[in-house]
């Protein structure tokens, strides 16, 4: 098959700094990254684009014929990141300006250098919807309940009851984040032993999704920046990109898991669960306040046509979605009201941003035997 058969989804991410602390992103960084990646559709790089952000992360949403993992097209990411930050972060001192850029230069693929990526390659069908979910305030194991939902719950996804392409099930690919090993696993034959790895979503993660003939359904970004810089510089906040419709999850399927506002680990510090709330990508809701969150998810719906991005529409801008943002603000207070207490605060093994070793240190010789 040519190149030219072929589209690529890529959507690379990074917090390059945020107006007013950690709360949204600011106009002028959307402007300078969308001049970069106009000016890649002219050179033919990409074919088509999105410059768009969730909270305080700048999205940069690509179609392309180059492959997923392509080293002009992570440079291009990376390239667009550093000038916004060199061009308006910096001088503008938004808060954490270039938080994410962890590496001193590119060096051929943006993964373990700070931002996220998720990327899909496919054959487009005849009619190739798409649904990309961005998140802020929390972290690439958010998307395994959502996921597993979606491509392996009957009660969610009714296609898997009584659409025949859909009933021999989906494998799903699960990254280990501690070893860096990924196993596949395949639904529904070995559901439990998936759930028994990624309901820790701390440790794994989904990052791909195939239907059982091996068409590709879904990819997740998994990057932890924690591990990779070895302390807390923010949350991974992470990006995915779901295909619909004829022979996969319906998008109403794929936004289903997502009226109920599960509690995933980030908020405040990257250091607090919390539910997340979906919401549209409009000003009114897109920002991240309330102790910095709660944790948000945002869904744009594109058709891919001949590698173009025809959209987006914002699908979580339904009054559908209201009572499950409500639930949400409901679960935030229920779980502010812990304050410092676990589960609201995050495990030990888990907290990132933490003064615990210098409280252990000074109290060490305090500590005495037990009667
Ligand atoms: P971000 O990861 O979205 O930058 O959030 C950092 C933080 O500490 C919020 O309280
Ligand atoms: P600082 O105010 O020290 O940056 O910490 C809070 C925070 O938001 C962590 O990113
Ligand atoms: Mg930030
Ligand atoms: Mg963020």
């Amino acid at each position: 098959m040519s190149m030219k058969d072929m589209t690529t989804i890529s959507v690379i991410k990074a917090d390059v700094g945020s107006l007013a602390g950690h709360h949204v992103v600011h106009p002028k960084q959307l402007e300078v990254a969308r001049e970069r990646l106009e000016r890649a559709r002219r050179d033919e790089l990409l074919v088509d684009f999105h410059v768009t952000h969730c909270g305080d992360d700048l999205q940069l949403i690509m179609s392309h014929r180059m492959g997923e993992n392509n080293t002009k097209i992570h440079e291009l990411a990376w390239a667009t990141f550093t000038e916004v930050t060199e061009k308006v972060s910096r001088p503008l001192k938004l808060y954490a300006a270039g938080q994410d850029l962890l590496a001193e230069a590119f060096s051929g693929n943006v993964r373990g250098m700070g931002p996220g990526a998720a990327e899909l390659e496919f054959q487009e069908r005849a009619s190739d919807p798409i649904v990309i979910l961005l998140a802020d305030k929390t972290s690439p194991g958010a998307w395994n309940l959502p996921l597993y939902k979606i491509f392996a719950d009957p009660f969610n996804t009714a296609g898997l009851v009584i659409d025949p392409v859909l009933h021999n099930g989906f494998s799903f690919d699960v990254l280990d984040t501690h070893t860096g090993l990924s196993v596949r696993l395949r639904c529904p034959e070995e559901l439990y032993d998936l759930l028994a790895l990624i309901g820790d979503h701390n440790r794994y993660v989904i990052s791909k999704v195939f239907r059982k003939d091996g068409l590709p359904s879904a990819a997740a970004s998994t990057a932890r920046l924690s591990m990779i810089a070895g302390r807390y510089v923010g949350k991974d906040d992470p990006v995915c990109i779901v295909r619909a419709q004829s022979g996969l999850p319906a998008v109403g399927e794929v936004l289903e898991p997502f009226a109920f506002p599960h509690l995933v680990p980030g908020w405040m510090r990257g250091s607090h669960h919390g539910p997340l709330m979906p919401v549209s990508v409009s000003e009114s809701q897109n920002k991240c306040t309330r102790f910095d969150g709660p944790p948000r998810v945002v869904a744009l719906g594109f058709q891919v046509s001949n590698a173009r991005l025809v959209g987006p529409s914002d699908l979580f801008a339904d009054p559908a979605f209201d009572t499950a943002r409500t639930k949400a603000s409901e679960i935030a207070y229920y779980m502010r009201a812990h304050g410092p207490f676990i589960p609201h605060r995050l495990g030990p093994e888990e907290m990132e941003y933490t003064t615990l070793p210098s409280v252990l240190e000074k109290l060490k010789d305090r500590f005495q035997k037990a009667e």
